[in-house]
């Protein structure tokens, strides 16, 4: 009797290990998505302390535009309960709301354009599952016109492959995350030049805090750290020296990264040309 009992409890423990060790679901794929590499609410959560997560509001004044952040969270009125999955993908990745109005900068609809489908579907499980906010946002203004469309519609996107460090490293730099956008320098219409300035510093990042100066991360400028310095300026904001970054990286977001993930970041920026 001992024996069998112990064999039942054998056979139990080899069938329950699957799954103890299920794959996360799209909602939790999507929360460490939002709160880590992609980091919207470094601007749909409102800066002043205590403001609701995705609820929007922060402004954003440029010469070309004072934009508002939508109100991300399940509200009726003021968010995006009436909007189905597949318009919140197209939202994401082609920067079109329902009714087809164009959403504007800085909403980095060019970088969401590679998300896979997979992950543009676990963001949107991830804004059904937070709390409904009634905060009303008003209207962005853009003193040029927005084009009519970011490019072609986008219709399906494959996951890139996650045993490839580099190529996964360039998905999360590049494609959720907006560490190209901010460190590729600016071609001649002011806009990121990804082909001959990828990584390249040198654009002049203006709010509040004044204007910063994004640095070159490619071999060249980022050469004299080492692996564990870059974890470590990556997500905390401390050069090697003690001193730490300007505005306005959000390290914050990327301290929730996983071990895996910042490897990848890494071994892409290794992999880049010297610029
Ligand atoms: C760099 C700042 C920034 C980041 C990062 C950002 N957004 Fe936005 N987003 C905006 C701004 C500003 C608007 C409003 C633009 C406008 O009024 O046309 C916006 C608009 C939107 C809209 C349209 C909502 C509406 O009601 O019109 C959606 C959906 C959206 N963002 C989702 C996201 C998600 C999801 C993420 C993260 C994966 C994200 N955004 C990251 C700035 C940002
Ligand atoms: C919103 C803009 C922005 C985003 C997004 C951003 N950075 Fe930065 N980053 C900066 C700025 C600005 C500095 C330098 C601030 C200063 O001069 O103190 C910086 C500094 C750095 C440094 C230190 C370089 C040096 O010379 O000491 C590294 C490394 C870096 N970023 C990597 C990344 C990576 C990797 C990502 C994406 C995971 C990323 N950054 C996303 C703006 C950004």
């Amino acid at each position: 009797m001992q024996r069998d009992g112990i064999a039942a409890i054998a056979v139990c423990a080899t069938l329950a290990a699957p799954l103890l060790a299920r794959a996360e679901t799209p909602q939790e794929r999507g929360a460490y998505l939002v709160k880590s590499i992609a980091a919207c609410g470094n601007c749909h959560t409102d800066s002043a302390p205590g403001a609701a997560e995705l609820a929007g509001g922060m402004r954003f004044s440029e010469l070309a535009y004072t934009a508002r952040a939508a109100n991300l969270t399940p509200d009726p009125e003021n968010g995006v309960a009436g909007w189905t999955d597949d318009q919140l993908v197209r939202g994401l990745r082609d920067g079109k709301r329902p009714k087809g109005s164009t959403i504007g900068p800085p909403m980095p609809v060019t970088t969401y354009r590679s998300m896979s489908d997979d992950d543009a579907r676990a963001i949107v499980a991830y804004l059904r599952s937070i709390p409904p906010r009634p905060n009303h946002v008003p209207h962005s203004t853009y003193r040029l016109p927005l084009p009519e469309s970011w490019g072609p519609e986008v219709t399906t996107v494959a996951a890139p492959p996650d045993n490839d460090p580099v190529a996964y490293g360039r998905y999360l730099a590049s494609g959720l995350g907006q560490c190209m956008d901010c460190h590729s320098r600016r071609g001649e219409n002011g806009l990121p030049d990804f082909v001959n300035g990828l990584a390249a510093g040198g654009a002049e990042l203006r709010g509040p805090w004044g204007v910063s100066l994004a640095p070159n991360i490619t071999p060249n400028g980022i050469g004299y750290y080492s692996d564990d310095e870059l974890r470590k300026v990556i997500t905390t904001g401390v050069r090697p020296d003690g001193s730490k970054l300007n505005p306005p990286m959000p390290v914050a977001y990327y301290a929730n990264m996983t071990a895996k993930d910042l490897s990848a970041i890494i071994a892409f920026l290794r992999s880049l040309p010297k610029k």
